[in-house]
C-alpha cells in the first residue's frame, strides 16, 4: 500500500466521450505514420504513456517495430514489465544494451555509480547506457516515436506531433504530445492496460533504478529523476535536437 504522502495515480478529468475521441485520435496519428514511412520504431520505457502508445499500436496493428533501451541499470520491475508487456500483446520488444567497452569506459573514469558526482559524469553515463543504444536502435529507420508529453517538463512545453529528428536525420512523433497526465490515466484504466508497478508505489515517472525515485504529493512529476541536479538537467540527451 503506498504511503498517503507520495504522488498517486490522478482521477479523470475527461466525459467518456472526450476520452474515446482522444483514442481514436492516437490510433489515427499511429496509423497515419505507418502508412507515411517505410520503418518505424517506437522506443519504450514501459512506463504510463508508453504502455498508451503499446496498447494503440497493438490495437491498430500499425506496422511499427518496438524497442527499449535495456540500459543495465532499470529497476527488475522495468525488467518484468517487458515480459509482463510482450506476453500481454503476443508481441516482440527488441531489447538494445549498450556496449561493454562503452560502458567500461565510464566505470574506468568515473566510477560505476559515479554520475551521482554531478552534471558531466551523469550526461556521460546517459551517453554510453542511453544515446550510443539509441542511435544503434535508430540505424536504418525513418522515423521514430516516443511517448513524450508537453505537460511532463518546462523542457517539453513546445513539443509537437511530429518534428525533425535533426541528429539522426529522421522523422520523430510524439503522439501523445497533447495529453494530460489524467488523460493517460483514464485512458488506462478504460482499455485496462498494464501498469509498471512502480506507478502503484508512488512513481509518477520510471528511468534507471539509482536515478529516479518516488515523488511527494504536489511535486513535480519529474521531481524524483536525477534529483541531485538542478531542474534544467532533467534530461538524459535522448530528446535533445542539435
Ligand atoms: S528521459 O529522457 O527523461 O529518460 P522519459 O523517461 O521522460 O525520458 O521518457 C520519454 C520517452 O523517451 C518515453 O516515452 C520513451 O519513448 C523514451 N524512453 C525513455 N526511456 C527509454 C528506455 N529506457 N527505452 C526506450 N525508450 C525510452
Ligand atoms: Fe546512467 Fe542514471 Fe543515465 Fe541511467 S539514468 S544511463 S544510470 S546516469
Amino acid at each position: 500500500m503506498i504511503a498517503p504522502d507520495f504522488w498517486s495515480i490522478p482521477p479523470s478529468a475527461l466525459t467518456p466521450d472526450e476520452l474515446a475521441q482522444k483514442s481514436a485520435a492516437l490510433k489515427q496519428r499511429l496509423a497515419d505514420i505507418s502508412t507515411l514511412f517505410s520503418d518505424v520504431r517506437f522506443a519504450t520505457s514501459l512506463a504510463a504513456e508508453d504502455m498508451v502508445i503499446t496498447d494503440a499500436i497493438t490495437k491498430t496493428g500499425a506496422k511499427i517495430k518496438l524497442f527499449t533501451l535495456a540500459t543495465g541499470r532499470l529497476h527488475q520491475e522495468t525488467v518484468d514489465m517487458v515480459k509482463t508487456t510482450e506476453g500481454q500483446y503476443g508481441i516482440s520488444i527488441e531489447k538494445i544494451y549498450p556496449k561493454d567497452d562503452d560502458v567500461q569506459a565510464f566505470i574506468d573514469q568515473y566510477g560505476v555509480n559515479g554520475f551521482y558526482d554531478g552534471e558531466e559524469p551523469k550526461k556521460a553515463c546517459c551517453g554510453a547506457r542511453k544515446i550510443k543504444p539509441l542511435n544503434a536502435a535508430l540505424l536504418g529507420a525513418d522515423a521514430w516515436i516516443t511517448g513524450q508529453r508537453r505537460e511532463q517538463s518546462i523542457t517539453r512545453t513546445e513539443l509537437n506531433l511530429e518534428e525533425l529528428d535533426d541528429v539522426r536525420g529522421i522523422a520523430k512523433f510524439n503522439p501523445l504530445f497533447d495529453w494530460s497526465e489524467s488523460d493517460i490515466w483514464a485512458h488506462i484504466k478504460q482499455e485496462n492496460i498494464p501498469i509498471h508497478p512502480l506507478h502503484l508505489k508512488g512513481y509518477p515517472s520510471i528511468g534507471c533504478e539509482p536515478c529516479t525515485r518516488q515523488v511527494k504529493k504536489g511535486e513535480d512529476i519529474r521531481a524524483g529523476r536525477w534529483w541531485w541536479l538542478q531542474s534544467d538537467s532533467k534530461e538524459c540527451g535522448l530528446h535533445l535536437n542539435k
